[in-house]
């Protein structure tokens, strides 16, 4: 089985990309743990170009898109049936997800449209914020309320929402201990999930 983390910073390496890796290491060694077979992969939308769905209906003759950017070579990837769960991580933009997120979300309709392939996957969400408390846990649930659209099973940390980070702390995104803790509860909990879908 496998879960895709989905960096959807436009930045490249910084706090976004740095928390979902400690999400996915922690589900790695979640997996390694209870000997459960897990492979995780990034994908990281920085530099890619996506466009925001035209509402071409191509999607709805097959699992196509008509719009030829970065969105195509991904088609592919989220379509493997090895893929259990998904994980958004997302910075806050003016207290919801960044436009390459919702980008990336809305041209996700086309595995909706095509059997819902998305459906009983599991979703896990983890934001990072410029302020402590700078709209984490509101952009969460409207990633949420995307993977509901989807079927698919939403997962938190085990106490709270998913993983909520502060990326400007005074010791830099690394020293957000607390911010860390709850990515890796995150891939911790989805990995505990999976296996108990598995078994
Ligand atoms: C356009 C814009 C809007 C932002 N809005 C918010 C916000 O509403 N709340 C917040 O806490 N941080 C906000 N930030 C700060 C980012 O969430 C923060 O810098 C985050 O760490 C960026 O992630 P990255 O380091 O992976 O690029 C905003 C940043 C930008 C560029």
């Amino acid at each position: 089985m496998k879960i895709i983390g989905v960096a959807a910073s436009p930045r490249k390496n910084k706090s976004t990309n740095f928390l979902l890796e400690q999400c996915l290491d922690e589900a790695n060694k979640t997996a390694q743990e209870s000997g459960i077979h897990l492979d995780t992969e990034l994908v990281d939308l920085a530099g890619m170009k996506i466009n925001g769905c035209i509402s071409c209906d191509a999607c709805r003759k097959g699992l196509l898109c008509s719009q030829q950017d970065d969105f195509q070579s991904l088609i592919g990837t989220f379509a493997d049936p090895e893929v259990v769960g998904i994980i958004m991580a997302t910075p806050v933009y003016m207290g919801s997800m960044t436009s390459q997120a919702k980008a990336f979300i809305d041209r996700s309709v086309l595995y909706r449209r095509n059997g819902f392939m998305f459906r009983d996957k599991l979703g896990g969400v983890l934001t990072v914020g410029g302020s402590r408390n700078g709209g984490q846990e509101l952009t969460i649930q409207a990633v949420h309320a995307a993977m509901m659209i989807h079927g698919m099973i939403v997962v938190g940390d085990g106490e709270h929402f998913g993983g909520t980070a502060w990326g400007n702390h005074p010791g830099g995104h690394e020293g957000d201990a607390t911010g860390i803790a709850t990515a890796r509860k995150l891939g911790k909990r989805i990995t505990e999930v999976a296996s108990k879908f598995q078994s």
